[in-house]
């Protein structure tokens, strides 16, 4: 079991994780990226898995190992991560929505490699939204009480950015992580505080992802009873 866990507290159910960050094709060799490592939803998975659930993790271009008794479906695109995410949830008892979901994707996809072209200025590239899943997980929820959990990564008014897209986003809990250049992407270890749709704030001291990940759980847990 994991770190302080003394019973297999989410056996039986079923948890859905989603893991790394989309990539959004330009051509079949370029894409645009962010640079999510995926270790915060691989440790969530892991962990959950410990405390004894069904995990199914939903990893976009993550690059790590499959954690021992996970089912993983690996995805690309926010639209890839969008059909996985929604057909795993469908019995699931909760969704945690860690992966770095690109807020657009390029209008279209060139079939062919884009070249240059002597003397010519390159074309724009044109943008267009993907769609929400944490918004419309939450929205429409697969089963009466599913608990649903997002991510966000904030640089200022990190805890009044975090309530406000706690509301837009319609989910139970949001887990808001201040970033600066050396923290949080690729680090073995995070820092947090976890936003309730109940008013609640559960600050996350400095630590591994792990334990973070099992804070999660806990809020979750207490959710789900
Ligand atoms: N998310 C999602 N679908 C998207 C964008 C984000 O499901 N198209 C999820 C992420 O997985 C995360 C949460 O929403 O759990 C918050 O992501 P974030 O990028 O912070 O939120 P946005 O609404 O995209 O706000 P911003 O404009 O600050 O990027
Ligand atoms: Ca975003």
């Amino acid at each position: 079991l994991a770190r302080g866990v003394t019973e297999p507290d989410l056996q039986g159910r079923h948890v859905v994780v989603s893991a790394g960050g989309t990539r959004e094709p330009l051509d079949p060799v370029r894409f645009l990226g962010n640079r999510s490592s995926g270790k915060q939803g691989y440790a969530l998975a892991r962990t959950a898995a410990a405390r004894g659930a069904r995990v199914t993790l939903v990893s976009a271009n993550a690059g790590l190992p499959d954690p021992a008794g996970v089912d993983v479906v690996r995805v690309g695109t926010a639209v890839q991560l969008r059909e996985a995410v929604l057909k795993a949830a469908a019995d699931a008892d909760a969704v945690v929505m860690a992966a770095a979901v690109a807020d657009f994707r390029p209008a279209v996809y060139a079939i062919g490699k884009i070249k240059k072209r002597d003397g010519q200025d390159p074309d724009p590239i044109v943008l267009v939204r993907n769609p929400d899943i944490l918004a419309e997980l939450s929205a429409d929820r697969a089963r009466p009480g599913q608990v649903v959990v997002g991510f966000a990564a904030e640089t200022d008014d990190v805890l009044a950015n975090g309530r406000a897209k706690l509301a837009r986003k319609g989910c139970d809990l949001l887990v808001v992580n201040e970033v600066g250049e050396a923290r949080t992407f690729g680090s073995e270890e995070n820092e947090a505080v976890i936003l309730g749709a109940d008013g609640s704030e559960t600050p996350v001291p400095h630590g591994p992802k792990e334990a973070l990940a099992d804070t999660v759980w806990d809020l979750v847990v207490r959710r789900l009873a």
